[in-house]
């Protein structure tokens, strides 16, 4: 009965509802709350970001598709901030097949390895830990939804990079909306200063009108947010 009542309860999720979890998202101050909150939310976490249209998951995947054509039941992808494999399972539709996971949520990891599309998924911090990856690995890396404030630093960029093996691509995404313009702009400053240094080049930074659905008053609005896709190949290792 119980979980009956549960699964009639998250039919019921209207707009208002998912509004409300993700604005009492952007009150948790420790990365241990923001974890809790994520284990919290993982259950509803897809139904929800539906009623939000998130369209970052197709977005990043039809963005990596458009420059890896060949042999891409070979490519080993690392989905950083994997959540519940909503990335992985929209590059499934174009033909890629192995993937790796890492988040730092034991729920939304959960909810991920029921899918069975990744051959490893694991625990990992992205604001204190090293990625659990040798140099060198991947032939892509992803992180879709989690570089924003609060969440993923911009400082991962360098691990990203490290662990794309070179000629690889990373695919990175952020929100372009106003509560994100500090955090967006240090992001582009790493990004720039390692294009500058030739560790990689830029393939595509795509500017995405309709992201997903606003839910703060300041921007109901516009009623969309917008975001960015930034495509980069790996160049050259650190010296
Ligand atoms: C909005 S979800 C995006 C999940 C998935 N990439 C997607 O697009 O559906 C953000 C994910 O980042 C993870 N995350 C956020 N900050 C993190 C951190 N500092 N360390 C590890 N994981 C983090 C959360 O647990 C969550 O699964």
């Amino acid at each position: 009965m119980g979980v009956v009542h549960i699964r009639m309860a998250a039919n019921r999720r209207t707009f208002t509802d998912v509004q409300g979890t993700v604005l009492s998202a952007h009150k948790e101050s420790t990365t241990e709350d923001k974890m809790s909150f994520y284990d919290s939310w993982s259950e509803l976490y897809e139904q929800d970001v539906m009623i939000l249209d998130y369209r970052a998951p197709v977005l990043a995947a039809e963005s990596l598709a458009a420059v890896i054509h060949e042999n891409r039941d070979k490519v080993l992808v690392l989905d950083v901030a994997c959540g519940t494999g909503l990335v992985a399972k929209q590059l499934q539709r174009f033909g890629f097949h192995n993937f790796h996971g890492v988040d730092g949520s034991e729920g939304m990891l959960e909810l991920a390895r029921c899918k069975s599309i990744y051959q490893t998924l694991q625990k990992c911090m992205l604001d204190s830990e090293l990625l659990p990856a040798s140099s060198d690995s991947y032939d892509a890396v992803v992180i879709v939804g989690a570089l924003s404030g609060g969440q993923v630093p911009p400082a991962i960029l360098p691990e990203l990079h490290r662990v794309t093996k070179t000629g690889g691509f990373v695919c990175m995404t952020t929100r372009n909306n106003t509560s994100n313009r500090l955090y967006k702009k240090q992001l582009q400053a790493v990004i720039e200063e390692m294009e500058q240094n030739r560790l990689w080049e830029r393939v595509t930074v795509q500017e995405i009108e309709h992201w997903e659905k606003a839910t703060t008053e300041a921007e109901q609005g516009s009623t969309y947010i917008s975001g960015i896709i930034y495509l980069y190949r790996k160049l050259r290792s650190y010296d």
